[in-house]
């Protein structure tokens, strides 16, 4: 699933993360025609690799993109899981897989998917105890999908994923809060892996935008006060260390800097997020900030991390 006009220029390892998409009840209000207006502005501007689910937005997520991109399939590539389905019921039967990457192609109008990912599956499945991909690599002989792999939250996961399978594709939760899966990226690479990075602004925190005050709807209401103090007290550590409030070019640059990472997937809810992404992805970061983001993960959050 590697981008093979990959070239060295930074935008090309830029995603769409596309959970926001039509998401409501998770996110904040985003139409139909305004999330397939989003999604040709971010292919407009570049943006090649779009990931989403079945089960963002009921099916609407998968919707969205395929409006946007029916009509220059073959110049984007189109990421989506399995085991979370539209009617959200969770599903990660063997028997379904076929049926429900069908359903997939359906919303996203295309005959194939370049890569599809079960969506956090159980510990049975990461040891390679189960038929899934042995389903999966039928379905790719058959061309219904072009690669396959996992999408997973920790270096446990990631470890056991790298001892028992040997897939194509990895979405992992990485980002300055959240850096043991870095451990393994090498390792990652070394297999042939193609990784992709979610979760790369701490669902918002990474931008600098939120505080100690700040309140939480929808999928971010998980937040305690105490997560939400020491979350804003990191922020402000990283404020410090950077001397700027604004801090998503830090967030991303520091994913990037990490030459096994293919793609970050920031989720884009707006076109200012996008064009801010899109500009940001152009700078690099400095080696000594580097540093100091990992001594502010290793002193502050490593023997005690964040809940996500
Ligand atoms: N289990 C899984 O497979 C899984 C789990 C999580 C995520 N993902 C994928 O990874 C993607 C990214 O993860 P995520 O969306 O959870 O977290 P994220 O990318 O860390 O954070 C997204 C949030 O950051 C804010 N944001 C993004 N770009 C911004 C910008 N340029 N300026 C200011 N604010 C900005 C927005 O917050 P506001 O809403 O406050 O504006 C947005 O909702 C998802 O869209 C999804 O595709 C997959």
């Amino acid at each position: 699933m590697k981008d093979k006009n990959k070239d060295d220029h930074q935008l090309s390892r830029l995603g769409f993360g596309g959970w926001q998409l039509g998401n409501a009840d998770f996110w904040g209000e985003m139409s139909l025609s305004e999330g397939v207006d989003l999604v040709k502005e971010a292919i407009k501007e570049g943006i090649r690799f779009f990931d989403t689910a079945p089960g963002y937005a009921n099916g609407m997520s998968e919707t969205i993109i395929g409006l946007a991109t029916r009509d220059v399939r073959q110049s984007v590539i189109i990421n989506t899981k399995f085991g979370h389905t539209a009617d959200g019921k969770t599903d990660f039967s063997v028997s379904s897989i076929r049926r429900e990457i069908q359903a997939s192609l359906g919303r996203l109008q295309t005959d194939y998917l370049d890569s599809i990912l079960l969506h956090n599956p159980s510990h049975e499945i990461l040891k390679g105890e189960t038929k899934h991909f042995d389903e999966l690599n039928t379905l790719k002989e058959e061309g219904l999908i072009r690669a396959y792999g996992v999408s997973i939250d920790t270096y446990d996961e990631l470890e056991m994923v790298l001892d028992h399978l040997r897939i194509d594709t990895v979405e992992i939760l990485f980002n300055i809060f959240f850096q043991k899966p870095a451990g393994l990226f090498k390792r990652a690479h070394e297999q042939g892996i193609t990784l992709i990075v979610k979760v790369p602004l701490d669902s918002g925190w990474l931008t600098g935008k939120y505080d100690q005050h700040s309140t939480f709807e929808g999928i971010r209401s998980r937040w305690t006060k105490e997560v939400i103090e020491r979350r804003a007290s990191l922020v402000g550590d990283l404020k410090a260390l950077t001397g700027e409030d604004a801090l998503t070019k830090f967030a991303i640059s520091f994913i990037l800097s990490h030459p096994e990472v293919d793609y970050v997937i920031p989720g884009i809810k707006s076109k200012k997020q996008l064009f801010d992404h899109v500009k940001n992805v152009q700078s690099h970061l400095s080696l000594d900030l580097k540093k100091a983001f990992i001594r502010l993960y290793e002193e502050k959050i490593a023997a005690d991390p964040l809940p996500w």
